[in-house]
Order: C-alpha cells, then sequence, then structure tokens
C-alpha cells in the first residue's frame, strides 16, 4: 500500500517519508479501511515534532483520523460490515499504523458509519475535532439555557462547539478571534458575539456581554494563555471544560477558584469510555444527517505532500481542517 511514515521525530521535511509498504491484514475483532481522506490535526503533528508518546515505536504511521470503506474484516467481525463507509478515531493513539496510507486496521468499534450526505473529507475531521467539541458542550449537563465563552472561535475543534452549543440550546455564545476573517467564520457558525484577545480586555467583553454576571461555562482551547481571566469571567459555580494548552504548565488563582466555587475539568478525546464515544458518534451522525453540522475544510493535499499538510496545520495558517487525500 502507499503510505506516508517516520522512524524518528523532528522537523516534517526531515523526517517524513511516503513509499510502499506491505498491506495490513485484520486480526480478530479487526476491520481493515480502504482509507479515502486522512485527517491531520495539531496532536499528530505535536508527535511527530519532538520526542514523546511515539517514541516507543520503530515507525510510525501517523494521523489518528480517516475516512474510507471497509474493505475486509478479521474473524469474530460480521462480513456485512465489508462495503460500508467509515470514519474512524484513534487510528493512531497507542498504536503505530495510522491513517496516511491506503488501508488500517483498526478495532471494529473504532469505525462508525459515515453518513451518506458526508463526504470522506468531513469523515475524516470527525474523530478529533467534532467528538471533542461534543464532549466540551455535553460534559457535566449540557449547556442547554446556558452562557458560555468559547475560545478561539475559527478552530477546528471551537468551530464545531459553537454550533453544537447553538444546537444544544445554549442561551448566548461568545467566542474568542484574531482577525474579522475569524470573526465572521465564528459568527456564521452561531456565535452572538466575538473578542478580539489579542486586542481587548476579554473579562471586560464578557462583564459587559452578561450584565456582570459571567458565563457559565468556559471551553478552553489555550488554558496557560487564558488562565488569567478564566476565574473572573465564570460565574459562580461554573465550569471551563478544558481541552488543549499551548504551554505546557498553567497558573491559576486559587481564592477566587474556591469561594466561586468554580470546577476546571481538563479531558482527552482519546481517553473517552466506550459509552462516552458511543453517545458523541451517535450525535454527530445525527446532525450530520440532518445537515447541521458543517466542517471546514482549510486544505486538501495528496498524500506525497503530508510535509506541506503538517507545515500548514503548524503554522497556524489553516482556518478549519487539513485533510490528505489518499483515493
Ligand atoms: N484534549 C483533546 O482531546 C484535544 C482534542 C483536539 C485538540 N486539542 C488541542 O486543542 C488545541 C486546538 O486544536 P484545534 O484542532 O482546534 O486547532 P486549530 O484548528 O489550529 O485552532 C486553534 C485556534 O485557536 C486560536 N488560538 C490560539 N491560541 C489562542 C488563545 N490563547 N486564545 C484564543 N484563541 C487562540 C487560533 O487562532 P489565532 O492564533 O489566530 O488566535 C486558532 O484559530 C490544540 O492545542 C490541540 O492539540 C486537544
Amino acid at each position: 500500500m502507499r503510505a506516508a511514515w517516520y522512524t524518528k521525530m523532528g522537523p516534517a521535511r526531515e523526517v517524513l517519508q511516503t513509499g510502499t509498504l506491505p498491506d495490513p491484514q485484520p486480526a480478530p475483532g479487526e476491520v481493515r479501511v480502504r482509507i479515502h481522506a486522512s485527517g491531520v490535526n495539531p496532536s499528530d503533528v505535536k508527535a511527530r515534532a519532538a520526542p514523546g508518546r511515539n517514541s516507543v515505536y520503530p515507525r510510525v504511521i501517523p494521523h489518528s483520523d480517516g475516512a474510507g470503506v471497509i474493505d475486509a474484516v478479521g474473524d469474530g467481525v460480521e462480513r456485512s460490515r465489508i462495503g460500508s463507509r467509515v470514519w474512524v478515531f484513534n487510528g493512531q493513539w497507542k498504536r503505530a499504523e495510522g491513517t496516511a496510507a491506503e488501508f488500517i486496521c483498526l478495532p471494529a468499534g473504532f469505525a462508525i458509519p459515515l453518513p451518506e450526505a458526508s463526504d470522506f473529507a468531513t469523515g475524516a475531521c470527525l474523530g478529533i475535532p467534532a467528538l471533542t467539541a461534543w464532549r466540551a458542550v455535553s460534559m457535566m449537563g449540557g449547556v442547554a439555557g446556558q452562557t458560555v465563552l468559547v475560545s478561539g472561535g475559527a478552530g477546528a475543534v471551537s468551530h464545531h462547539a459553537i454550533q453544537m452549543a447553538r444546537l444544544s440550546g445554549a442561551k448566548s455564545i461568545f467566542t474568542t478571534i484574531s482577525s474579522p476573517e475569524k470573526a465572521e467564520i465564528a459568527r456564521a457558525a452561531g456565535a452572538d458575539a466575538c473578542i478580539n484577545y489579542r486586542s481587548e480586555d476579554v473579562a471586560a467583553r464578557i462583564r459587559d456581554l452578561t450584565d456582570g454576571q459571567g458565563v457559565d461555562r468556559v471551553i478552553e482551547l489555550d488554558i496557560a494563555g487564558n488562565a488569567r481571566f478564566i476565574p473572573d469571567v465564570l460565574k459562580p459555580g461554573g465550569l471551563a471544560a478544558v481541552y488543549g494548552s499551548n504551554q505546557p504548565t498553567f497558573t491559576l488563582p486559587f481564592m477566587p477558584m474556591i469561594v466561586k466555587n468554580l470546577t476546571i475539568a481538563c479531558f482527552i478525546v482519546y481517553e473517552l469510555s466506550p459509552e462516552q464515544r458511543r453517545q458523541g458518534a451517535a450525535y454527530i451522525n445525527g446532525l450530520l444527517e440532518a445537515g447541521r453540522l458543517q466542517t471546514r475544510i482549510a486544505g486538501r493535499f495528496p498524500l506525497e505532500q503530508i510535509a506541506e499538510a503538517h507545515e500548514a496545520v503548524e503554522s497556524g495558517r489553516a482556518i478549519g481542517n487539513v485533510v490528505l487525500d489518499l483515493a
């Protein structure tokens, strides 16, 4: 099969290679998916860039997300699944062989039916971006009737989160952005107000927008960068659902956190429980079938240009998801 891989960590152009590897065969309980599109996420790029979670593998085929068609199944998996269009998650999490290849074998439960109306590129952007957004919006009772601040509203996760918060009945949705172009994207997704976090006082704007009350929930992609205002912008009893940080450590002031009874809940999408994944996938597919979830594809690259695709994610230039086309 055609595939991309690396055998050491480092800059995309120096370590990513493309070529031919043997076709994998499904083990018992697995399906084999003929990949049409492979999603590139910040996590894939960070894992390639520096020693860390992938250092234990001699060779890594990157990328966790993808979409394609099941073309073979292992023992114990119904043969009727052959021919199904699917989206996959956790392809390269605690496993060396991800979706940047013509074929991937993975546990049958990691392949979710892809609704007819959705193309493979969209399917390749669900495992990390949409499932993370679903978890952030739905955890601890969801956002119905609540005011929500979604950080970085044009990001791949946050763009899905704004749409899901709107569809889940949030009362008001505010977001932070860094440019008019990103504000327009966030507004189209359902944000009521956009705050330029680089030039404005976020806490003051949130106070104005909420009659001094603050928000019920923050959905946070950079806890290290934004911790300075999170205790101010949350209402007493509020929740910050945290899925990202641009630095390895963050600092929060203890007194406002405890006096206001605030909760910080960090989570990683790769480690959702099987039941959470089932619920999240069913919710996402329901929205896709109803035509109510838009995924923004920022760039498409052939497999052979995987280094450019990684650089597009790494540079922050991509507004939305980056996808490799394999079919
Ligand atoms: N825990 C998990 O399971 C999980 C899942 C998915 C993603 N993540 C992590 O979450 C982060 C975002 O992922 P993504 O795929 O959505 O990335 P993305 O598509 O690159 O979007 C990131 C967005 O955040 C904005 N941004 C950066 N720093 C910001 C800040 N301090 N405040 C507000 N906005 C900021 C960026 O725009 P500007 O720079 O122009 O502001 C950009 O629009 C990454 O660190 C990723 O590794 C974690």
